[in-house]
């Protein structure tokens, strides 16, 4: 049973309802965070009890540790031509579909993941639906080459975009900037309010030094948000 009245007992939710979108055979990619955790671990006691799938790929270190521990086919994405289903979480989505992503510092294999599969089911408690992205901010990996002149491109591109604030933070500071599972450091765009995603995103992917950012447009085809009313099911497939 999970409680609703909790935030963790609805992402829990909308993991449990994401199942009911497999098939036996499928190849799926795995997200990362809290959300996608309780996927994971529903997942594997699925195929535990018998359910066949053919393949999974993890998005992290950490998901990939996870997928193990419960018996989950894992295998690297070179080794899929196509994934059919990819289950994650997000840190933000508006009515579209567009997604801020990239609180756990997993964006780049989220992102490289998404874009493989047929589809992306996005799975959340119901406080991540927003009126306008950037509330959470936006986290965007660079390169640690030259990392304040690449941190001080992506607060203009914040600023010429319009949106409603533009200071950059490098995640862990300086004495200790996390590092991604790609080496690479995280600087987060605290934006406020987005006004143009796709206009932020094209002009942070024209930055060097910049590999990814956490803004996810087009990608996401469903939303299952659980709130404390039950699961409620946004987009088509
Ligand atoms: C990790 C992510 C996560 O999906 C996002 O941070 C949401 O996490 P949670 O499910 O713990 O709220 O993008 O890079």
């Amino acid at each position: 049973m999970n409680d609703l009245n909790t935030a963790d007992g609805q992402k829990r939710a909308a993991a449990l309802a994401a199942l009911d979108h497999l098939e036996p055979g499928m190849r799926v990619g795995l997200g990362t965070g809290s959300t996608a955790e309780h996927f994971v671990t529903l997942l594997g006691e699925r195929v535990k009890a018998g359910f066949a799938l053919r393949a999974c790929v993890a998005t992290s270190e950490r998901t990939a540790t996870l997928a193990r521990n419960y018996g989950l086919p894992l295998v690297d994405l070179n080794d899929v031509s196509t994934l059919d289903m990819t289950v994650d979480g997000a840190d933000e989505l508006d009515q579209d579909l567009n997604l801020i992503k990239g609180g756990g510092g997993a964006l780049l294999r989220e992102k490289v993941v998404a874009a493989a599969s047929a589809r992306m089911i996005v799975i959340a408690d119901s406080s991540k639906l927003v009126n306008c992205l950037g509330a959470f901010p936006l986290p965007v990996e660079i390169v640690p080459f030259g990392w304040k002149h690449t941190a001080a491109k992506v607060a203009e591109a914040a600023r010429a975009a319009g949106c409603t604030e533009n200071f950059t933070h490098l995640r862990g500071g300086e004495a200790h900037p996390a590092h991604t599972d790609q080496g690479n450091l995280i600087v987060d765009i605290g934006a406020r309010c987005i006004p143009d995603p796709q206009r932020l995103a094209a002009a942070l992917s024209a930055i060097p030094g910049v590999v990814e950012h956490g803004l996810f447009l087009g990608l996401a085809r469903v939303a299952l948000l659980a709130g404390g009313q039950g699961v409620r099911k946004l987009g088509q497939g």
